[in-house]
């Protein structure tokens, strides 16, 4: 794989950078910015040799089709101002409005597209759209290490037509996960939440290789408890797990919470309940579990206190509701602890553990906190992830 330094002559060339800045907006104000400042060091690199920088960037899951609420002009605005560079923002992503936009760059300047997913062409990487975007520029940048595990025009394609180069926070993602995956320092530990059943599975089935505990919360759990023949009310948990699937999760690494706040939906009614080893109603109808109990939080924090390699993904609980925050915030300041002293190396990512890390205040002592929620969890399932593999195929 090539790398942004290993880019010779960068003056006058318009670079295609294609990023993840697929964060939430409401009113017309971006809520979270952090995708935006971690691809700034990049933008500036070439903007500060005199290349031409043209953004790419997705938002949401338009499907192929303008949808005006998921325009980029919020992106553009705040990246403009935490960024301290202008941005001139075309309402397209290809034609000849864009053509001549990109025509009228100088040096140094930013260009960015509208919402590549309002193309028909950029989630299957279909029709002409990679060689199109490619007829734009002279060199490919992927930076979107978050949209890297998808085979997408602007990810996958552009670089069969253009010389590719790893950005820096693709870089940095990827050496970042890299140390964790090839050697970890133990005992190394995996706290793991959430609620998708079908992205968290194959990642514990590749921890069990080489982590040496794996703590569970949120819905995961509540899926394992349902599968082993507990009550769990109308907790949140996936159905179509198989029996086989809930088996392999009574494995010595496995770590379960021994007691769970379940409670109604909105945060009231709540109370600790313990887990016996034999399966009873944890809460009845009308209720859910909604985080781990603190005895829980003891034991996983005896786990955590020792590890010399931690990551977390995933919330503990509903992590939305108070007071079923509590958990994921706890667990997080211990974590975070470990990190700030450094005695461990210590990797977080996706969207409610970098936000509850990011509460905690100390967000900034983390090793690692991928912008990535699925490819990061794709890349810890041993996955090759294809913007990655496109890169790489550019030797
Ligand atoms: C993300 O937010 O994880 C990336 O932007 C990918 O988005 P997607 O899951 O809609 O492909």
């Amino acid at each position: 794989m090539k790398f942004l330094k290993d880019i010779t002559d960068i003056k006058g060339k318009r670079v295609l950078l294609r990023v993840d800045f697929n964060v939430p907006v409401k009113n017309e104000t971006v809520l979270d910015d952090t995708r935006l400042f971690a691809s700034i060091p990049t933008i500036n690199y070439l903007r500060e040799r005199g290349a031409r920088v043209i953004i790419i960037a997705h938002m949401g899951r338009p499907g192929g089709h303008v949808v005006d609420e998921l325009r980029l002009h919020a992106v553009a605005q705040r990246l403009e101002l935490i960024g301290n560079m202008q941005v001139k923002k075309v309402e397209t992503w290809i034609g000849p409005e864009v053509t001549r936009a990109v025509a009228d760059m100088m040096d140094g300047d930013v260009l960015m597209l509208e919402n590549i997913r309002f193309s028909a062409d950029e989630e299957e990487n279909s029709g002409s759209l990679a060689r199109d975007l490619a007829a734009l520029g002279d060199i490919f940048v992927l930076d979107g290490f978050a949209v890297a595990h998808r085979a997408a025009a602007s990810v996958t394609g552009i670089s069969q037509f253009l010389p590719a180069y790893a950005g820096f926070l693709l870089e940095k993602e990827i050496e970042g996960l890299n140390a964790v995956m090839r050697a970890p320092a133990h005992p190394f530990v995996a706290v793991v939440g959430g609620a998708k059943m079908e992205t968290k599975i194959p990642v514990i089935d590749n921890f069990i290789h080489f982590a040496d505990h794996i703590l569970l919360g949120g819905a995961i759990v509540n899926t394992y408890f349902a599968g082993s023949g507990y009550g769990i009310g109308d907790s949140l948990f996936d159905a179509g797990v198989s029996k086989k699937i809930i088996a392999n999760f009574r494995h010595q690494k496995i770590v379960m919470p021994v007691d769970v706040v379940v409670g109604r939906i909105d945060g009231s009614d709540t109370r600790v309940v313990d887990v016996p080893a034999e399966p009873v109603a944890l809460c009845a109808a009308g209720e859910g579990i909604y985080d781990i109990g603190p005895k829980t939080l003891a034991l996983y924090g005896r786990y955590i206190a020792v590890a010399r390699t931690l990551v977390m993904n995933g919330a503990m609980g509903y992590f939305e509701q108070p007071p079923y925050n509590e958990g994921t915030m706890a667990v997080s300041r211990v974590f975070a602890h470990r990190a700030a002293r450094d005695e461990c190396y210590a990797v977080i990512g996706g969207g409610e553990t970098l936000q509850a890390m990011d509460m905690t205040g100390m967000i900034d002592e983390i090793d690692v906190a991928s912008t990535g929620g699925g490819a990061m969890l794709e890349y810890l399932s041993g996955k090759v992830l294809p913007g990655i593999a496109a890169l790489e195929q550019q030797m």
